[in-house]
């Protein structure tokens, strides 16, 4: 099976896709953790990219798209989650394209849905463990009191540097522009199916899982 998660800057998308891939054994190909990586290790598209992440814009689809298509060769295990991309329409129909070409289809399309005032703190209280990426918020899903990642036993936590709320405005801009047309487009192909993103993250997830085998 393969899905989309799609939702406005920390709807969830990263937290459920964790689960589904514990769960389901699915692959998470997470276009946001892929520009990181490139970022971090300082190559050429990296350096490019880092400005335009920071200021919460989108990244080219030309770069986008190649990443994706990289990911999409290999074992394919319980299928893949696309985390984040597409963005665009054009994503959205190279990503049709991608698929058909590896034989695969799109199965569904989860649209997680929060409203705007709930993101700003669910961004700004954000942290992710710097060695396996587990999620954590400060007031949802605390770190641990001992100071160590539940998951891996890390203590080295991240935060990134568009979790502010001047960025956060404009990746919501971006969304509600260029990401948020996707879900008509998608619903038009029968593959939507909404999930109420304010939930308990176990609630959403079980919600998430009704959908799926649905
Ligand atoms: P990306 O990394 O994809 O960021 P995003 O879409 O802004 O989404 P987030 O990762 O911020 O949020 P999320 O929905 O994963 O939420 P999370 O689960 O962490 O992209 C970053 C940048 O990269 C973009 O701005 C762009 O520049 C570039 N980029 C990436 N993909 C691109 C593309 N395809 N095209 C062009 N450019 C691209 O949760 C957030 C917080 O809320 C956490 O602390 C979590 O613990 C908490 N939380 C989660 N669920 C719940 C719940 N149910 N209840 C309470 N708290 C919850």
């Amino acid at each position: 099976m393969n899905i989309i998660l799609v939702g406005p800057p920390g709807a969830g998308k990263g937290t459920q896709a964790r689960h589904l891939v514990e769960t389901r054994n699915m692959i998470q190909l997470s276009t946001g953790d892929m520009l990181r990586e490139a970022r971090d290790s300082g190559s050429e598209m990296g350096q490019v990219v880092a400005d335009v992440m920071a200021r919460g814009d989108l990244v080219t689809d030309e770069i986008v798209i190649g990443l994706i298509r990289e990911r999409l060769e290999g074992d394919k295990k319980g299928g893949f989650i696309f985390d984040g991309f597409p963005r665009t329409l054009a994503q959205a129909v190279a990503l049709g394209e991608l698929l058909e070409s590896v034989g695969e289809k799109l199965d569904a399309v989860i649209e997680l849905r929060v409203r705007d005032e709930a993101l700003v703190a669910r961004i700004t209280g954000r942290s992710t463990c710097g060695n396996c990426g587990e999620v954590y918020h400060d007031v949802t899903a605390p770190q641990p009191a001992d100071g160590k990642c539940a998951i891996c036993g890390a203590s080295d936590f991240k935060r990134r540097a568009d979790d502010n709320e001047t960025s956060l405005m404009n990746r919501l801009m971006e969304y509600y522009k260029k990401t948020s047309p996707l879900l008509g487009y998608y619903f038009a192909h029968g593959l939507l199916k909404r999930v109420d993103g304010l939930a308990d993250i176990k609630v959403v997830q079980a919600s998430i899982a009704a959908a799926l085998d649905n």
